[in-house]
């Protein structure tokens, strides 16, 4: 019998910018809930990767006086080793950049071309290079992007073709109220978006005349595809040229942040529709991580580094930390001195510390095996990235229980072959085997250590699992 197979993806990141906080929020997710259909015996096919083409990629590499190809492969890996030392489980890190990629684009395109849903006009408009998209008059806020305030928002006039979107609004409304498709998750994101595109949606530009660095559109040597165009179809083009790939599509879950909801939900759904290609099943859209109540920017000097993260509260206590303030509704407000104090109470005085006492309290003892099942409202709850309330469901069962019962039972008061103290030493360990279990996804390396210190004659904690900040 073939397993069952998951396919989860993440946005493909800019390589305008080395990677922050922001994008590890949206790739430490991913990998939870990865590794958590591993952990169910599912075939999980993991795609990440980086965005290379377009403007604001171009003008970046400009800025350094390199060709932008260069700057690319000296940019790309920062992301993919941000990812491995964040113990992230991707199964393939796409380029956009790399030509198996940019061929399927080109067919991908030509379908949409042959279906006669492509249109030269020309296109003036407002253009904000960091979005790398077009705005309208009411989305600028004293004339300037809101998400890129302090960036100048050019104006634009060029011949572009242009994808008929309008054309698809009936079938895309059709499917997005259809209660069985639950395509756009959590429920709040969908009726933005039922009622934005109820009100106007116009048809899109989906080539650039006057941007060089991008792919070719095939009918038309003189312009390149719109990044956005490009970058969407990775998803696609991924599961199609890695080996073995093929049957996954369509995607079962596509991350994003909300600010990329619109590219996700309405303008990918149409040009599949368009190009005759399966549509996948499901986006989790979330929102922003806010740092000390101000959003996160390079000018602000207030990003937060994957690296600086790792430094301070070591690959699981970072990964615990974006799980337990993932913005799943809401932006979160986070910052160093808050995780700190996370940190220490949750991991150095909670987990680790139990560890640490029950291990000492039950040295040598062997309790027989544990037998661990799934837990479904952990499983769901992660399944739709409500990490904070899974973690905190795995807690209260199993960390906070133990610990009353040792204060209850007092064990290191009573003999060592007294009963009441070998069964609260047996309870503690069952408890503990089963939140190593549980929280594995989120913090492999010190659940396969917890696993590893109950297992068979139990031994004491030589260095503690999360040293006290
Ligand atoms: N290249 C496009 C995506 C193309 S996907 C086909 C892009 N790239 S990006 O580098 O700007 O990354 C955006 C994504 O990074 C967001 O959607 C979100 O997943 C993550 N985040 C970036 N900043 C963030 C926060 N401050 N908080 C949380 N996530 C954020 O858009």
């Amino acid at each position: 019998m073939s397993l069952k197979k998951f396919f989860i993806t993440t946005p493909i990141y800019y390589i305008n910018d080395v990677p922050h906080i922001g994008h590890s929020c949206t790739t430490i997710a991913a990998d939870i809930i990865a590794r958590l259909h591993r952990q169910l015996g599912e075939e999980v096919f993991f795609l990440t990767g980086t965005d290379e083409h377009g403007q604001k990629v171009d003008e970046a590499a400009k800025k350094l006086k390199l060709e932008t190809q260069d700057y690319c492969d000296q940019i790309s890996p920062r992301f993919k080793e941000a990812w491995k030392d964040l113990n992230i489980s991707f199964d393939y890190f796409i380029r956009t950049t790399d030509e198996k990629h940019k061929k399927i684009v080109k067919e991908v395109l030509e379908k949409i071309y042959k279906k006669g849903d492509v249109y030269k006009a020309k296109y003036e408009g407002w253009y904000c290079i960091g979005c790398e998209k077009f705005l309208t008059e009411s989305d600028l806020v004293d004339g300037k992007c809101p998400l890129h305030p302090k960036d100048k928002t050019v104006w634009k006039s060029e011949e572009n073709w242009f994808f008929k979107l309008s054309k698809y609004v009936p079938e895309l409304i059709k499917l997005i109220e259809d209660p069985k498709s639950n395509y756009i998750f959590p429920e709040g994101k969908k009726s933005e978006i039922l009622a934005k595109i109820k009100d106007e949606v116009k048809d899109v530009s989906l080539s650039r005349e006057n941007v060089d660095w991008g792919i070719e559109v095939p009918w038309d040597k003189k312009q390149s595809v719109y990044v956005w165009f490009d970058a969407l179809i990775n998803y696609y083009s991924a599961s199609q040229f890695v080996e073995g790939k093929k049957d996954f599509w369509p995607a079962d879950l596509h991350l994003l942040g909300k600010e990329i909801l619109w590219f996700h939900t309405v303008i990918w759904q149409a040009m599949l529709l368009s190009a005759g290609i399966k549509l996948p099943k499901k986006t989790y859209t979330h929102s922003f991580y806010m740092i000390d109540g101000q959003k996160m920017s390079k000018s602000l000097g207030n990003v937060i580094s994957p690296k600086q993260l790792i430094d301070t509260f070591g690959v699981d206590g970072s990964r615990y930390l974006v799980a337990r303030s993932f913005p799943s509704n809401n932006d979160s407000d986070i910052g160093i001195e808050r995780f700190k104090e996370k940190y220490n109470a949750d991991l150095a005085n909670n987990l680790g510390n139990l560890v640490s006492r029950v291990c000492r309290l039950a040295e040598g003892n062997d309790y027989g095996p544990t037998i661990t099942k799934a837990d479904e409202k952990f499983n769901t709850l992660i399944n739709e990235c409500k990490f904070n309330e899974a973690i905190n469901h795995v807690f209260v069962s199993y960390i906070d229980s133990s610990n009353e019962l040792l204060n209850n039972d007092k064990p290191w008061k009573l003999d060592k072959d007294d009963e009441k103290r070998k069964e609260c030493l047996s309870t503690c360990r069952a408890n503990l085997q089963r939140a190593a279990y549980y929280l594995s996804p989120v913090m492999p390396e010190s659940c396969k250590k917890i696993k590893e210190l109950l297992e068979g004659k139990i031994e004491a904690v030589k260095k503690p699992l999360f040293p006290r900040i």
